[in-house]
């Protein structure tokens, strides 16, 4: 059943078009991609689903209700963002604590959910440094743990490999997915990486200028879409027919792939 939708929304700044009639649907415990190339608008479309910018026109609806007029801190979604945004005046610790905070979770909670968190990330030797202390990736990996600490209904995750060389993307990518299928938490994962969309998600939607002009499953997308601005951007595929598919050279499990 649909739990995050997107519906009709478009939002221009002056006279430009940002984005054009947006509709999708993401089912509860999703792990969900936006895939287009700089400038599409992905950035844009998390701000609208966060609250911090409004759309011109249509609905975001999240659990069966409609968010649009709801504050940012009213609607249980949590967004790790494009840059990591940890706060530089706060502990590894006092940052995860944060948004609990804000929340006005009891002390108890706190505790108990910084330790299950802590103990997930295996972060307990760095929780009293403050960000400028931290590794590229530690930061990226705090970020993570903030963002979940809230317990959110959604979370948001802004191209969460920028920045991070090869060995810790892919660090972070097992992270990532190993904590969509612990807490189950409905995932929306913005790249321009075809090979991390491939692999992590259940269903992708490609958006160029502005619109989406697919929604597919991996699976799906091997034989060619017939929409040529999304065959160009993905380049050649073969597909190895066990749920495996070379791209430039790389050979790549598909996420979710049924014999
Ligand atoms: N404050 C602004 N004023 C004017 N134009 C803006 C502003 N913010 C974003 N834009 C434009 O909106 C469009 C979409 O921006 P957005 O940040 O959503 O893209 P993106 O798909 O996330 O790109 P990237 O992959 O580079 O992060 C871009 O063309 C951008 O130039
Ligand atoms: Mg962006």
């Amino acid at each position: 059943m649909s739990f995050l939708e997107l519906k009709n929304l478009s939002y221009s700044i002056g006279k430009v078009n940002i984005l054009s009639n947006i509709n999708f649907s993401i089912d509860e415990s999703c792990f969900y991609s936006i895939l287009g190339p700089s400038g599409a608008g992905k950035t844009t479309i998390l701000r609208i689903i966060t609250g911090a910018l409004s759309a011109d026109e249509g609905q975001v609806v999240l659990d069966n209700e409609v968010i649009n007029c709801l504050p940012m801190e009213k609607r249980q979604i949590a967004m790790v963002h494009q840059s990591k945004h940890l706060f530089p005046h706060l502990t590894v610790i006092e940052n995860i604590q944060f948004g609990m905070k804000m929340k006005k979770f009891g002390k108890d909670k706190i505790i108990g959910k910084t330790e299950e968190i802590v103990e997930f990330f295996n972060m307990k030797a760095h929780l009293h440094k403050y960000a400028h202390q931290l590794s590229g990736g530690q930061q990226q990996l705090v970020a993570l743990m903030r963002a979940l600490a809230s317990e959110p209904k959604v979370l948001l995750l802004d191209e969460p490999f920028t920045g991070l060389d090869n060995n810790l993307r892919l660090y972070i990518r097992d992270y990532i997915l190993r904590l969509h299928r612990q807490f189950k938490i409905t995932t929306v994962m913005i790249t321009h990486d075809k090979e991390d969309a491939f692999f992590m998600s259940d269903k992708i939607a490609f958006l160029f200028n502005g619109r989406v002009v697919l929604c597919s499953e991996p699976a799906v997308l091997v034989n060619g879409t017939n929409i040529e601005e999304v065959d160009s951007f993905l380049g050649k595929i073969t597909s190895l027919g066990d749920g495996s598919i070379v791209f430039s050279d790389k050979i790549l499990r598909i996420n979710n792939y049924n014999e």
